[in-house]
């Protein structure tokens, strides 16, 4: 059996029809860039994220840039974000003339750890970009609570996390905005690249409607200078077609986490992944952690299984970053959990079938490489004294 990480053609097949229809309708109108389709779909999810604006621009990280120049980060600034994230996070901050200052993770959600980014406030900071990592919502209030004390922006890299919510609250409604990604595979994912910029704020959308666009508010005047990152008006339609689906398909995610849970509940050696209570996750990734993780994730490839990893190097010990100077040590959770989790394959399509295979999978794989013990239910997060519990574990 194949099992792809993610099935974007099952994705396609439901919403074909539909596409082929409103192509030939723009390929007629020839209205490819901004324009009607894009406004449309800017409604369109603004409403869907219980939100006031929607900016559509070329991808994701260009969307968490362009959002730091919109709140008036820039030069010598700082900002705070996770290390364990896609580089992109940190990646838009550096482009946005800012420097990152990263924080470690949560040894249970492995999201952002709200006492070492109060830690880690000074003078310089300036906002905390918290990720919704693999779907579920970070602690936002918590977060909330630090940045009103100290004086800091609240934002967001959703770019795992549309239709994510907490106690009912979406993406952007406690952050100033909130920066997403339509990359392919994201949950609501575009064919080609695509973000936008989430925000209540009347401002915050202004500036970046012109930052996308030339720095240009009223055409031919460009009173600061933008770029050219807006969504197109191809992927504005697949978007607009697939988030029709988005709430159906997040909730067969929502079962197919469930389903893992329950194949995977009795595994010693896996530990399995910790929802925050409150937080209604879209499971964008579902990552759990194993040892000896690397020979593990061989043998699942082997049976043509699409498991991968989100993410095997932390962003502060990525080559880009070597002039902040940080080194192996500098933020042990997440350094400890980079080698352990394994993200198995998840997608609204994904069957009965294709989950108990993948779980066996990673059962026989497991014992292939000798880590299938029994009683052992907790992973230590090496050279910490943390533990990695089993969600399940006995008290
Ligand atoms: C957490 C996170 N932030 C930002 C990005 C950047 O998005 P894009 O690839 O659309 O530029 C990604 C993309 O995968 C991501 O996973």
């Amino acid at each position: 059996m194949l099992i792809p990480l993610v099935d974007l053609r099952a994705q396609h097949r439901q919403i074909a029809d539909e596409l082929h229809q409103r192509f030939a309708r723009l390929f007629e109108k020839t209205a490819f860039i901004l324009g009607e389709e894009v406004a449309s779909f800017e409604h369109e999810f603004a409403r869907f994220s219980g939100v006031k604006h929607c900016v559509g621009v070329a991808n994701g990280t260009d969307a968490l840039e362009m959002m730091l120049r919109a709140v008036g980060i820039g030069s010598g600034d700082e900002v705070i974000v996770p290390t364990n994230s896609f580089v992109a996070t940190a990646g838009a901050v550096v482009r946005a003339g800012a420097i990152p200052g990263f924080v470690d993770s949560d040894p249970q959600t492995h999201l952002i750890d709200v006492q070492a980014v109060a830690q880690q406030i000074n003078r310089r900071t300036k906002a905390i970009v918290p990720v919704h990592l693999y779907g579920q919502i970070a602690p936002m209030e918590e977060l909330k609570a630090v940045a009103d004390r100290t004086g800091v922006l609240l934002l967001e890299d959703a770019a795992h996390a549309q239709g994510a919510r907490h106690h009912k609250q979406g993406i952007a409604s406690i952050g100033l905005a909130a920066a997403t990604s339509f990359y392919p595979s994201k949950n609501l994912g575009a064919y080609g690249d695509g973000g936008a910029v989430l925000t209540n704020s009347d401002d915050v959308a202004t500036a970046v409607r012109a930052l996308r666009n030339y720095g240009s508010e009223t055409k031919h005047h460009h009173p600061r200078l933008g770029f050219n990152s807006r969504l197109d008006a191809i992927q504005a339609v697949v978007l607009s077609a697939k988030l029709k689906h988005l709430a159906h398909w997040n909730k067969a995610r929502r079962q197919a986490a469930l389903r893992y849970d329950e194949l995977l509940s009795g595994v010693d050696a896996v530990t399995l992944p910790v929802t925050l209570a409150g937080n209604e996750h879209v499971w964008h990734l579902y990552v759990v952690c194993v040892p000896r993780r690397d020979a593990v994730l061989r043998k699942l490839n082997e049976a043509g299984i699409g498991a991968a990893l989100h993410y095997p190097l932390p962003i502060h010990l990525q080559g880009a970053f070597k002039h902040l100077c940080h080194q192996k040590g500098d933020f042990p959770v997440a350094e400890a959990v980079s080698e352990q989790i394994l993200s198995l394959p998840i997608f609204p399509e994904i069957t009965v079938e294709q989950q108990i295979y993948v779980a066996s999978e990673l059962k026989r794989s497991l014992s292939k490489v000798g880590v299938y013990e029994r009683g052992e239910r907790r992973s230590k997060v090496r050279g910490t004294g943390l533990q990695l519990r089993h969600k399940s574990a006995p008290p």
